[in-house]
């Protein structure tokens, strides 16, 4: 897919300043505006920024990850052939964050007036698609020539026929507007669109990643970070860096410190130590007594069963059982969770945990070794 020559792209020089206010009504679509809105408070005063905005990358050499992806998209830009792009991961890798920084290196300081940014949040049912795509798709910048870009955020939830009527809205206006499409689950996507665009899958961080970006971040804002601190941020962030950054700045907020405890704390999650506990009831109190110490602490320290059962999850497969134990152990466990997803009754679940427990010892023929 390339572009004609007469079609040929402005670049202008992509270390930018903010957006000018000036420009800030004329976002097109509804997500622009928004985008518009945290730019127009960083001239206001950056500090009540979320950081997730603040340190968004502006460059694609900001971005700690995925150097293959980005390499890629560069050089398609420096070669004047970007194609429809399709990038799918989990949240917080950086998918928004790449085409934005693609725009900018496109279009310059002023590329909110090129780009048609549309997300969930947006009624996107099938007269979005036909209407606002194709108005913006159809009509050409007085002052610019070459493409525009669509982004599509969390296409996964657009409906089956919207998607259709997409793909007739690709093929019609190819010549002036590239698209991109970004979701979660690629499979969510109709093949015929994925087979009109190039793929890039954006895997979790590493740790290694998302220690990166942070201590630029601590480091900008101050931020008294302990290194057991770090840990807990690490790997409750599961390589989702918006979650590791959200996390940081609401201990930041909370605490003058940020420890393994505030970390904790903040989050709601279960202390590592309170899971232990946990699981040492379970395989050795008796059911009642293991049941009313579990629901006291749940009670004392404000812990979800979900979220128990998440990390009751993480420590259980460091823990040596035989086997037959273990697979009997984690069906079980993902039984509860998926009925604790639909609505099920908190304290019958606990129950059953513990019972899935007890089961678990029994069937044990050696006693447990945590491994
Ligand atoms: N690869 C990355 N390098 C640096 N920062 C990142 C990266 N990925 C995500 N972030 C941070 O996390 C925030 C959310 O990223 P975003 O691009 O919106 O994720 P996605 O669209 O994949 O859910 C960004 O504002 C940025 O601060
Ligand atoms: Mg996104």
């Amino acid at each position: 897919m390339t572009i004609s020559d007469e079609e040929t792209q402005m670049i202008v020089d992509s270390d930018d300043e903010p957006l000018a206010p000036a420009r800030l009504d004329k976002g097109k679509g509804k997500a622009v505006v928004v985008d518009a809105t945290f730019k127009n408070s960083a001239v206001a005063g950056e500090e009540h920024l979320p950081w997730i905005e603040k340190y968004r990358p502006a460059s694609l050499a900001d971005l700690v990850s995925h150097e293959d992806i980005t390499s890629t998209i560069e050089r398609f830009i420096d070669e004047d052939r970007l194609p429809h792009l399709l990038l799918y991961g989990p949240p917080g890798t950086g998918k928004t964050s790449t085409i934005l920084a693609c725009a900018r290196k496109l279009y310059g300081p002023q590329y909110k007036s090129m780009i048609l940014e549309l997300n969930a949040s947006d009624d996107r049912g099938i007269d979005v698609v036909r209407e606002q795509i194709k108005n913006f798709a159809s009509t050409r910048k007085i002052f610019s020539t070459g493409f525009k870009l669509i982004i599509l955020d969390e296409a996964d939830a657009m409906t089956q026929q919207a998607q259709n009527a997409l793909r007739r809205v690709i093929e019609k206006y190819t010549r002036n507007v590239r698209f991109c499409i970004i979701c979660n689950y690629v499979s969510k996507i109709i093949p015929a669109i994925q087979s009109r665009c190039t793929r890039f899958r954006f895997s979790p961080l590493t740790e290694a990643q998302v220690d990166q970006r942070l201590r630029f971040i601590v480091e900008s804002e101050g931020v008294d970070l302990t290194d057991d601190g770090k840990k807990a941020l690490l790997t409750l962030s599961c390589g989702d860096m918006r979650r590791a950054l959200n996390i940081l700045q609401a201990c930041h907020a909370a605490y003058d410190r940020v420890d393994e405890n505030a970390v904790y704390a903040c989050t709601g999650n279960p202390h590592p130590r309170d899971i232990e506990t946990i699981v040492n009831w379970m395989l050795t109190e008796e059911f009642t007594t293991g049941y009313s110490q579990i629901k006291r602490l749940q009670t004392e320290k404000g812990l979800a069963l979900q979220d128990i059962l998440t990390e009751v999850h993480r420590f259980t497969s460091e823990i040596e059982f035989p086997p037959h134990v273990r697979v009997f152990l984690f069906d079980r466990m993902a039984d509860i969770e998926y009925k604790l997803a639909t609505a099920a009754t908190e304290k019958i679940q606990l129950g059953a945990l513990l019972g899935t427990f007890k089961l678990a010892t029994d069937m044990a023929t050696k006693p447990f070794v945590k491994g």
